[in-house]
């Protein structure tokens, strides 16, 4: 074999070993390819059914929540009127045993009438706090914001309790930083009832020694100052282990506390929801037998000191109530409120009008000639704001002046108080009314109807049962 044959057959050799390398390199190339894509199928497949999962939990979830949050609100709107149909009758309740204070009692009647008054105003207590609980868990608790008199706000609150500190021998003190002595702007009857409660809490806790109320407002922004109400006692002081747990609704330190002090236990979570609304918080620091520290802050906005109302704008006197004799109307469908309403006004000489509904309040007054209108809102067959529309429209077609209308209700959300205010109701009176404020009102419409007419008589010239 020559040496050029001898290399060919070499190179031969070589070459179909590199062909061979090659195809097995392939067939490799080709099993694990395969290999990867049956993984990557399953893969994609386990994917799919993850996915699938996820989606069918996430699905769950949201029923779940959905659920949730409509037994949450289906309980919310369950309470809000439950203690809108309790006020009914404890209207009925306080305003008679307010009726019965005033009847000439002997001192042991009168224990048991005030017994009566002080039972109802604590029932109402608790009511109107599982009220705005389900409001703030309905998320509908409104807060509002305008100027007022700070240092007041806090003295008169104060001034509230030091009664119940007096008869426990406590001392109630205030000490009111220079800085907080000014207006501000934010929702003064939810700072009233956030001092209030901590104050009412500080007094009922502590035997002996003191409460101190301490006022501080600190700059924040050129807009904003933080308002810092803290009050200290020298009570029974709180375990540590629950004090995380108090600002829950209806948690109390345990279960004594309920039967020596009563209460329900939601004042504190109140609170502090309206202190967070407020863009603020509450806190505690305490300890056991030695006392307790509460602190409620709130982001105020500043505020320029308004003119005192004029005296023009204080509550008329009651004086106008027996000036003559007014023709008024009542529109109210429950009964004992119908006879709580005349028996307050049953010291003056008045001709009241009493309808069941709103339909029967418009026919009467298209017939009849009204001094002023009272007017209850939650009516069977029309609504009393529907039939203050109506009575706006009669005057309108009639060409006759404007009738107070006052609206009595327990619906006393801002946004309702201002909508009926819009649709023609002069004012608005919050049930349970008490004595005090129904003749206030009444006095006031009275004020509003001579001043608006541009004369105190004229409505004196035309009799009592005319029109
Ligand atoms: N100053 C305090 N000293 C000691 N314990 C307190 C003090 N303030 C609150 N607590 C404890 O916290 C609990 C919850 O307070 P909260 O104001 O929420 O309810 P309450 O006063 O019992 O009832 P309510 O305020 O609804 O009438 C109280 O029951 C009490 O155990
Ligand atoms: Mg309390």
């Amino acid at each position: 074999m020559t040496l050029i044959e001898s290399e060919t057959r070499v190179s031969r050799q070589r070459y179909q070993r590199a062909v061979l390398a090659k195809k097995q390199a392939e067939e490799l190339l080709d099993a694990k390819s395969r290999e990867l894509w049956e993984v990557n199928q399953k893969l994609i497949g386990q994917a799919d059914t993850l996915e699938q999962q996820v989606r069918e939990r996430t699905a769950d979830l949201t029923k779940a929540k959905l659920a949730a949050e409509a037994a949450n609100h289906i309980k919310s709107v369950f309470l809000a009127s439950m203690s809108h149909e309790i006020r009914t009758p404890l209207n009925g309740v306080l305003g008679m045993a307010e009726v019965l204070l005033d009847s000439g009692l002997n001192a042991e009647q009168r224990n048991m009438a005030v017994t009566i008054v002080d039972s109802g105003q604590i029932l109402l207590a608790v009511l109107n706090d599982i009220l705005d609980l389900s409001k703030i868990e309905a998320g509908q608790l409104e807060i509002e914001e305008r100027p007022f008199d700070l240092a007041e706000l806090i003295r008169t609150t104060c001034e509230l309790y030091k009664a119940k500190a007096h008869e426990k021998g406590i001392a109630l003190t205030l000490t009111l930083a220079p800085a907080a002595s000014c207006w501000i702007a934010s929702d003064p009857v939810r700072l009233r009832q956030v001092l209030g409660n901590m104050i009412s809490n500080a007094i009922k806790f502590t035997n002996e020694g003191e409460v101190e109320i301490i006022a501080e407002l600190r700059k924040h922004t050129d807009k904003h100052n933080d308002l810092i109400l803290s009050v200290r006692d020298t009570g029974m002081g709180i375990p540590k282990s629950k004090l995380s747990k108090l600002f829950q609704p209806f948690v109390q330190v345990d279960a004594s506390v309920a039967r020596k002090f009563g209460g329900t236990g939601l004042g504190l979570s109140i609170s502090r929801q309206i202190c967070r609304m407020l863009g603020g918080d509450m806190t505690v620091s305490s300890r056991l037998n030695a006392g307790s520290v509460f602190t409620a802050t709130a982001r105020v906005g500043h505020a320029v000191a308004a003119d005192r109302p004029a005296p023009a704008d204080q509550p008329a006197g009651t004086d106008i109530i027996a000036a003559r004799r007014w023709r008024i109307l009542l529109a109210e469908d429950n009964k004992t409120n119908q006879l709580v309403f005349s028996k307050y006004l049953q010291g003056f000489d008045l001709d009241i009008t009493v309808v069941e509904n709103g339909q029967a309040a418009c026919d009467a007054f298209a017939r009849g000639q009204f001094d002023i209108v009272f007017m209850d809102v939650n009516m069977p067959v029309m609504d009393g704001i529907t039939a203050t529309q109506k009575i706006r429209g009669i005057e309108a077609a009639a060409n006759r002046p404007r009738t107070p209308v006052m609206a009595l209700t327990a619906n006393t959300m801002v946004h309702e108080i201002e909508g009926y205010l819009e649709k023609g109701v002069d004012r608005h009176l919050g049930k349970p009314i008490k004595k005090a404020t129904l003749l206030a009102a009444l006095a006031d419409g009275l004020a509003m109807l001579t001043e608006d007419r541009g004369d105190a008589t004229p409505v004196m010239s035309r009799t009592a049962g005319d029109g």
